[in-house]
């Protein structure tokens, strides 16, 4: 064991390693693209004396990527994307038998949070790889100075997305971005099967209700609500959909659902989801409007979906009934059931979504991360697209390891499909 990196990092428990290591090498069985990749980066060594400082939710999954990166030659440091999404057997197998720096407990206070986001930063990345955008915002703040060394950065999730493009559009983003999470290969299968099946896996270890017949509002329907509407279903329940943009609201009422305004749905819903992005979208109203009973969880990359504050002053006590479920009590004496505090629920309930899935968004990030080496000097401080032939190149690879063949296009119909001559 490395000491250096025992005393460069900071986790739960160093003994954890062993059990973590098992459960590592049970999450690489379903990452069949990722250990391809692994196995050319060990040879090849794209990333050799590459520093990389990756802010992400340390998990088994995770724990893969880290090894394919290591193989390619980088220096890694790491540090949570949540405080509550750490798996710390998992980040203690890094440490210890792996030599990497990992800043990242569950359970960690803002304060800690942030103090191991400047950790993984002293590493000083060329790259940075983030998960809701807190390494690019940390260095545009209050960082600049490693600026200068930075090559530039990835995105793994919707809302750092989101908040990466706002810096672009005031013109402030210093280094250039890849926006992991637009990729086909990671956003219709990541965001939309893994949400859906880890959400429920969260909800229902938090609290193991049975879904079927119960009401259930999902505020949000792009596709992290899609898939966990789609999985609610499929387990029984009735679902409504509450959402503000007219276009997704219709799809949602076309696939099957009814869809409210959240304050008509607070009435009757026995179990709110928010997926959104967004803030407050539970709000005092929707709590006060809620049922004796309600279960109120998130599954968005941050815990300001949910008013937590308006919560607690409308409450006049509140108690840990279970390991993730808070009861609050309204002076109505009506319950209102928090789970995982507001958090990512499906991490900080579960173990967040399937390897197989973050098999097709790593692969990406571990393919961005060698694309940025090779082209990152010619590339402008904007937010770029994953190049569509990495995206096409981690789809075929994903069903080429699944065993599923699929037909290809004659001459003939690659020519017809180029024309325009041909009509009726
Ligand atoms: N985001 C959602 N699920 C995840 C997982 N299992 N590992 C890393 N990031 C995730």
């Amino acid at each position: 064991m490395n000491q250096k990196a025992r005393a460069n990092s900071d986790i739960k428990d160093h003994s954890l390693a062993a059990a973590g290591e098992l459960r590592v090498q049970w999450a690489s069985r379903e990452m069949p693209v990722l250990e391809l990749i692994q196995k050319r980066f060990a040879k090849n060594k794209p990333l050799k004396g590459i520093r990389i400082s990756a802010c992400l939710h340390i998990t088994t999954e995770t724990a893969n990527l880290a090894l394919t990166l290591k193989a390619g030659g980088a220096q890694l440091a790491l540090c949570a994307s949540n405080p509550l999404s750490t798996q710390d057997d998992a980040a203690a197998y890094l440490v210890v038998k792996e030599n990497i720096p990992v800043f990242a407990i569950k359970g960690e206070d803002n304060k800690t949070y942030y103090r191991h986001i400047n950790s993984a930063l002293e590493n000083k990345p060329h790259i940075t790889m983030d998960d809701g955008a807190d390494l690019v915002a940390t260095i545009h703040k209050d960082r600049k100075q490693l600026l200068s060394d930075i090559i530039g950065g990835t995105e793994e999730t919707t809302t750092g997305v989101i908040r990466l493009r706002s810096l672009e559009q005031s013109r402030k983003l210093k280094y250039p971005i890849i926006a992991v999470n637009d990729a086909q290969t990671k956003h219709f299968f990541d965001n939309r099967y893994g949400t859906g099946q880890s959400t429920i896996d969260g909800i229902t270890r938090a609290t193991n209700i049975l879904w079927a017949g119960k009401k259930v509002i999902i505020c949000g329907y792009g596709w992290c609500g899609r898939g966990v509407a789609m999985r609610a279903k499929g387990l029984g329940a009735h679902v409504i959909v509450c959402e503000v943009e007219p276009i997704r609201a219709l799809e949602a009422v076309m696939d099957g659902y009814q869809v409210m305004p959240l304050i008509e749905a607070a009435r009757i819903g026995d179990i709110f989801i928010t997926v959104t992005g967004g803030m407050s979208i539970i709000d005092e109203k929707h709590m006060k409007a809620m049922k004796d009973g309600a279960i109120v969880a998130n599954s968005g990359h941050f815990n300001v979906e949910i008013n937590i504050p308006a919560l607690e002053k409308l409450a006049t006590s509140k108690r840990q009934i279970r390991g993730s479920v808070e009861e609050y009590t309204l002076s109505s004496k009506k319950r209102i059931y928090l789970l995982g505090e507001g958090r990512l629920i499906n991490l900080a309930a579960a173990e967040g979504h399937p390897a197989s899935v973050m098999d097709m968004s790593f692969a990406n990030q571990a393919l961005c991360a060698e694309y940025m080496v090779k082209r990152g000097k010619s590339l402008k401080k904007i937010v770029y697209p994953v190049p569509e032939e990495v995206d096409k190149e981690v789809g075929k690879l994903k069903l080429n390891a699944m065993g599923i063949a699929i037909d290809t296009l004659t001459p003939e119909q690659r020519k017809y499909l180029a024309s325009w001559e041909a009509g009726t």
